[in-house]
């Protein structure tokens, strides 16, 4: 008998491009050409199960399907969503130990009564990010009655979104959670846990591209975003296009944690690097918009005064 492995049809280099081209035109998920043969293996598992025999007629089938269900299927098998709660701990300790009692104060103090603290889960895989940012936020809200919180979590796979939605999940999963939170926020069932409902109700998860302006524009006043691990599979050109998005949505003094090994840097210099005790985090300065227009007159006095003094020199030689 065969193995899989010689059973799979050979992804022409022409094919390969064709692919990998749409994907990034429609999803901004960049594959290097040494990422050839994860695209074979995956696109011919999905091939196998719709009895597509060639790489261009599945490519056909996706370009073609007015429904978009083959791209979302597509976006099933080549996304990559490794994630787990409490992913780096040291990031998450600066969101609740410094950077969430901030922007409590920050909004305590406009004296407006709003209460909510609002969080955007970008790219939130099978759900243990925001279900995670979730249970911080129900922790520091004990002792801060009246506060209310929200989190808008959304992905480009439907599989990972049905995932996150069931909210029931294997052991390995939950490897850096405090057994104490564990007992508090899951419910055992077998050798599952399955988040409760008190966490469930504060997340609200929904299809997104984050490389579709038209999904990502509604999304604003954001006291704070989180997009980790996700922007490391898109070109430079992409990630500047969605900092800038994120850089909208977030109201003016929220703050935008990244992947703890991704940098803003070459891509966007509107925020600013704060190097917080536990992490280092990115934020939206409140008055950004004065310094920018600040920094827009110094430039234009210095243009004005450079100009005044050429005239003055053109003036001086013409008089010789
Ligand atoms: C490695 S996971 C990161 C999950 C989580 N943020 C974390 O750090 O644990 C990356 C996620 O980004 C999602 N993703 C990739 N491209 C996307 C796009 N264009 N729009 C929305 N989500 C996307 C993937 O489906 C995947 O679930």
């Amino acid at each position: 008998m065969l193995s899989e492995a010689t059973t799979q049809p050979k992804l022409q280099h022409d094919e390969f491009i064709a692919i990998r081209d749409y994907i990034y035109e429609k999803a901004g998920i960049w594959f290097a050409e040494n990422k050839k043969y994860l695209i074979e293996s995956r696109i011919s598992k999905r091939m196998g199960e719709l009895g597509i025999a060639s790489y261009k007629d599945y490519f056909y089938r996706v370009k073609y399907d007015s429904t978009q269900k083959e791209f979302e299927a597509l976006m099933n098998v080549v996304t990559t969503n490794e994630t787990s709660f409490f992913r780096n701990p040291p990031q998450l300790k600066a969101f609740s130990d410094e950077v969430l009692p901030l922007v409590m104060k920050q909004k305590a103090e406009a004296g407006n009564g709003n209460k909510k603290i609002k969080i955007w889960s970008a790219g939130c895989s099978t759900g243990e990010e925001p279900y995670t940012i979730g249970i911080i936020l129900l922790e520091a809200m004990k002792s801060h009655p009246g506060w209310r919180a929200e989190i808008l979590a959304n992905d480009i796979s439907q599989n990972v979104l049905y995932a996150a939605r069931k909210g029931v999940y294997q052991e390995v999963t939950l490897r850096t959670t405090d057994p104490k939170i564990i007992d508090r926020y899951f419910t055992r069932e077998g050798k599952f846990f399955r988040i409760k409902d008190e966490v469930k109700r504060i997340v609200k998860f929904n299809h997104v591209n984050l490389n579709d302006t038209r999904q990502v524009s509604p999304i604003t006043d954001c006291d704070m975003i989180f997009c980790r691990n996700v922007m490391i599979y898109f070109s430079d050109e992409i990630k500047k296009s969605l900092v800038k998005h994120f850089y909208k949505s977030l109201r003016p003094g929220g703050y935008l944690f990244i992947g703890h090994s991704e940098s803003l840097h070459g891509i966007s210099k509107s925020f600013k690097l704060e190097y917080l005790k536990n992490a280092l985090v990115y934020k939206k300065e409140a008055a950004a918009t004065e310094m920018a227009a600040r920094t827009k007159n110094k430039v234009a006095d210095s243009h004005t005064n450079t100009m005044d003094t050429l005239a003055k020199i053109r003036q001086l030689l013409e008089k010789k």
